[in-house]
């Protein structure tokens, strides 16, 4: 499969920043073998959709409900309808500081799946979840929860231990593999054959510099950037490192 590099922007750019991201992306060589998808906050979907070619395009977030008296909320049909081919789903930043619970997660990519979205469900364990050696059961329940009657054909999933987003601690390799190796066993289980095939992508101060290191690992498929994706030289650096060596 080809590699997969999200930029999660989060509450950050300006139109001037896209338009400065995209002339100097413009001025970097074209990617092959890698899905390459801009998460820009929703007002500037619009925008960065006409500022890039190449480049796919995706939202943040996304509603619980189809459509009605829900002031503030964005549908995925509305999304779907801007161009967006991805929503991340279920960040840790949305599960922690917004309440959003494992069967609301699964709401949301169902109704993203039925738009013909992908979802990009996101799992990961705190840190003290990890010194107290839970790690494993932990993603395991978010992961089974959060795709409760979620169909798997566009289904992407993101592990992104919270310790590591934004810290500068990046999992060590070995970490993150172990990690990406039980979501994909789970998959199987919830799945059967079919969960072979979703990408499992990692997300957690990814940057240039241990981008490839984490590419080499056999479970991970590509890489869900913060704070590197801002600057389009780190991650056009980040996305060139996911495609080297893919078929
Ligand atoms: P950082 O790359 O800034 O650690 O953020 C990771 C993340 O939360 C992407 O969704």
């Amino acid at each position: 499969m080809a590699g997969l590099v999200i930029a999660n922007w989060k509450m950050h750019g300006s139109l001037a920043l896209i338009a400065e991201f995209s002339q100097q992306w413009r001025g970097l060589p074209q990617l092959s073998k890698v899905d390459v998808v801009l998460c820009p906050p929703a007002p500037y979907l619009g925008a960065v959709s006409e500022a890039f070619e190449g480049l796919l395009l995706g939202a943040q977030n996304c509603a619980e409900q189809v459509e009605g008296a829900f002031t503030g909320e964005v549908a995925s049909q509305m999304l779907a309808e801007l161009g967006c081919h991805y929503i991340i789903i279920g960040h840790s930043e949305r599960r922690s500081l917004h309440g959003e619970t494992d069967a609301q997660v699964a709401i949301k990519a169902r109704l993203a799946a039925a738009e013909g979205l992908h979802p990009v469900v996101c799992v990961g364990e705190a840190l003290e979840q990890r010194e107290a050696g839970e790690q494993d059961e932990v993603v395991s329940e978010q992961l089974l929860g959060s795709l409760a009657h979620v169909p798997c054909d566009r289904l992407v999933v993101a592990y992104e231990p919270i310790w590591a987003i934004g810290t500068g601690h990046t999992a060590t390799p070995g970490q993150a593999e172990a990690m990406h190796g039980l979501i994909r066993r789970r998959l199987q289980e919830h799945y059967g054959a079919a969960g072979a095939g979703i990408p499992i992508i990692y997300g957690g101060s990814v940057k240039p510099e241990n981008a490839g290191v984490l590419f080499g690992c056999d479970n991970i498929d590509g890489a869900l950037v913060g704070g590197a994706s801002l600057d389009a030289k780190s991650f056009w650096q980040i996305a060139s490192a996911a495609s080297a060596g893919r078929a």
